[in-house]
């Protein structure tokens, strides 16, 4: 069956088997952007699955992207710790930078470059119908839209082209941006001679964990459990998640949310399906609940938090793994743009 006309699930079927035979074929791009620590949702939602490829012998490029921190706000607030508390987790949670490569938009002034060409691929109407930027304008604290914001899914194609990234691991939200970059590296490649990969979406199945107040879970909305969080703090924000009056434990995603996301979380955790660990929970209700998320949580993150704290004994070396990621970055950068203004010709 041809890639183009099947189901998400079935290209993601298909993607894994070719990903398991020729590891080396593929190079993943991925990252988030520094507005607050890394927690559960983004665990099981993707850091999970970095490492998993990073297992497979993919090369992997994480993107720490600072720049786009300011499409929808004025300034970057605390930046560097940000920063420095994602390298945090990247290490602690497998993230080996012997393998793989962890960088930042703003030391690598050639990806940025890139973006000059790439806007003139791209009309101001199909910026304008991008569905995740309408939303975050919609969701915006700023008063007026920034050119940043309406432009950044260019922004984006450059940080997953410049290194000829083919493989994107993304939740639905991202797809529109995906598409962006498959539309600019054609184009581009039309126009100017064939440099660029068409990437490939590697939609991420992991389920939709809610924060402890029922809504997603966000870095920057206060409800979530940062993957730096200790056993103490992780127990009294899961005390304080909100459940319901029903006393029997369900997983019941749709009706009961908050009751079910703690399920799913312990779940998650355990390694077990939601259901089958909602019904041994059953009558024992919302405090055995709580307890044994806060259990499931803790032990199954205690590794991880070991080894995070020990890092952070050595921010020397920590800050030493962005250095080297950048400089690797810095150097597949100005190859590709050598590439791109060769081909572009005239100067450009
Ligand atoms: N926009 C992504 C997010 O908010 C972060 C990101 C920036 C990214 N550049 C990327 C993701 C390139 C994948 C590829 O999560």
């Amino acid at each position: 069956m041809s890639i183009a006309t099947a189901s998400p699930e079935q290209r993601a079927a298909e993607l894994e088997a070719r990903i398991r035979q020729a590891p080396d074929r593929f190079r993943v791009m991925t990252g988030d952007r520094p507005t607050g620590s890394l927690h559960l949702g983004h665990y099981f939602g993707t850091l999970h699955n970095r490492v998993r490829l990073q297992e497979l012998g993919v090369d992997v490029f994480v993107i720490i992207a600072d720049y786009q921190v300011l499409t929808d706000r004025d300034v970057a607030d605390r930046l560097g710790e940000y920063m420095e508390g994602m390298l945090l987790d990247y290490l602690a949670i497998g993230i080996d930078p012997a393998r793989s490569t962890v960088f930042n938009h703003s030391a690598v002034p050639a990806l940025n470059q890139l973006m000059l060409p790439f806007l003139s691929l791209v009309s101001v109407a199909e910026l304008n119908r991008n569905p995740t930027v309408k939303d975050e304008i919609a969701h915006s604290r700023q008063s007026a839209v920034s050119g940043l914001m309406f432009t950044y899914p260019v922004h984006q194609a450059a940080d997953i082209l410049f290194c000829k990234g083919n493989l994107v691991p993304v939740g639905q939200d991202q797809l529109p941006h995906l598409e962006v970059t498959r539309m600019v590296a054609r184009r581009f490649n039309e126009r100017y001679g064939a440099v660029f990969p068409e990437p490939d979406a590697l939609l991420s199945d992991a389920p939709l964990l809610l924060g402890t107040d029922g809504t997603k879970m966000s870095k920057s909305r206060g409800n979530s459990i940062a993957l730096g969080a200790d056993a103490d703090e992780t127990a009294r924000l899961i005390k304080g998640a909100k459940t319901d009056a029903e006393r029997y434990i369900t997983y019941d995603p749709e009706n009961r949310p908050g009751v079910a996301s703690l399920v799913l979380l312990a779940a998650l955790c355990l390694g077990r399906e939601p259901h089958a660990v909602a019904e041994e929970i059953g009558g024992g209700g919302a405090a055995v609940l709580k307890r044994t998320v806060t259990e499931a949580v803790n032990s199954r993150m205690a590794p991880v938090r070991a080894r995070r704290a020990e890092y952070a004994r050595d921010m020397g070396y920590v800050r030493s793994v962005l250095r080297d990621g950048n400089e690797r970055a810095n150097e597949i950068a100005a190859a590709t743009l050598e590439e791109v203004r060769g081909v572009m010709g005239g100067g450009l």
